[in-house]
């Protein structure tokens, strides 16, 4: 495995190897993460993964600086997992200047993650963008964890006509159902025990939806209420269509409840996808 710091030695080293998997990553790699890179082995030669975080996505309350950068380890994993370059760049080489271009996501970016965290998606369309280009792949994985951002990078690489294949990993999660994340290691003991609930809160609306309840704001409004009673300070959950994610008419069978919430000082996000029986 090599790890490449610039774009010019990167480049110089991909000429040759085409067909390229990519997997974009901000580090502190879970099995999450490695099973994004399985699913990039399964689908050409050579895998591609970058560890960069962001600066332009964060907003300036978020937890930037503190964002835990673990590389020795995030390499260790990538090389046990068969990729063949990590891509490291330092802040100055992704951005040498002002970042005065951006990519503007369509609406659906200021809803759900994007209402509560203005300029996210700006930021992560725009370094997937840059990512894209210097990378060059023929196939990206994103995990549906983060399943608006899934869906905005899908609708970037459409409506720009990138020629890059967009290919969605299933969220992998713990034993007890949690959703696999970088912030879980933000968690106390006590609050790691108690993360699960918004999984199961989330299952229980998708269990109400296939029961025939549809009313998608009653069962919103019940779930946020779960949420706060045990302490969560939720910032949404929402019944929404799976393919635009947009609200859910009557006639909607296949949809994705997704839910952000505090628990303390972690903002932790998931989503279940479920298909309504006919
Ligand atoms: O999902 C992430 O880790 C980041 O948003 C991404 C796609 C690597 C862009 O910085």
């Amino acid at each position: 495995m090599e790890v490449m710091r610039t774009v010019a030695e990167l480049r110089a080293l991909l000429a040759q190897r085409r067909p390229i998997a990519f997997v974009p990553t901000m580090g502190n790699l879970h099995e999450g993460h490695l099973a994004l890179v399985r699913i990039a082995r399964q689908r050409a030669h050579c895998v591609v993964a970058s560890i960069f975080v962001n600066r332009l996505q964060f907003g300036p309350t978020e937890d930037f600086d503190a964002y835990p950068r673990t590389f020795e380890a995030d390499c260790a994993g990538f090389e046990r997992e068969g990729v063949d370059v990590v891509f490291a760049p330092l802040e100055r080489e992704i951005y040498p200047e002002p970042q005065g271009f951006a990519v503007a996501p369509p609406p659906v970016g200021d809803d759900l993650e994007g209402a509560f965290r203005p300029g996210f998606f700006r930021g992560v369309a725009t370094v997937v963008l840059k990512l894209f280009n210097i990378v060059g792949p023929q196939i990206a994985v994103f995990g549906k964890k983060d399943y608006q951002q899934l869906m905005i990078v899908r609708a970037m690489a459409r409506q720009l006509n990138l020629p890059i294949d967009i290919v969605a990993g299933e969220t992998v999660r713990a034993a007890d159902g949690l959703a696999l994340s970088s912030r879980n290691n933000y968690l106390a003991p006590s609050e790691r025990a108690e993360a699960p609930r918004l999984q199961r809160t989330l299952a229980d609306i998708c269990t109400q939806l296939v029961d025939g309840n549809t009313d998608s704001s009653a069962l919103e409004g019940r779930a946020l209420a779960t949420l706060t009673q045990a302490h969560w300070r939720p910032d949404y959950v929402a019944v929404r269509k799976q393919a635009d994610l947009q609200s859910a008419g009557p006639g909607d069978r296949e949809l994705v409840v997704l839910g952000a919430a505090w628990l303390g000082r972690t903002r932790l996000i998931d989503n279940l996808e479920v298909s309504l029986p006919r």
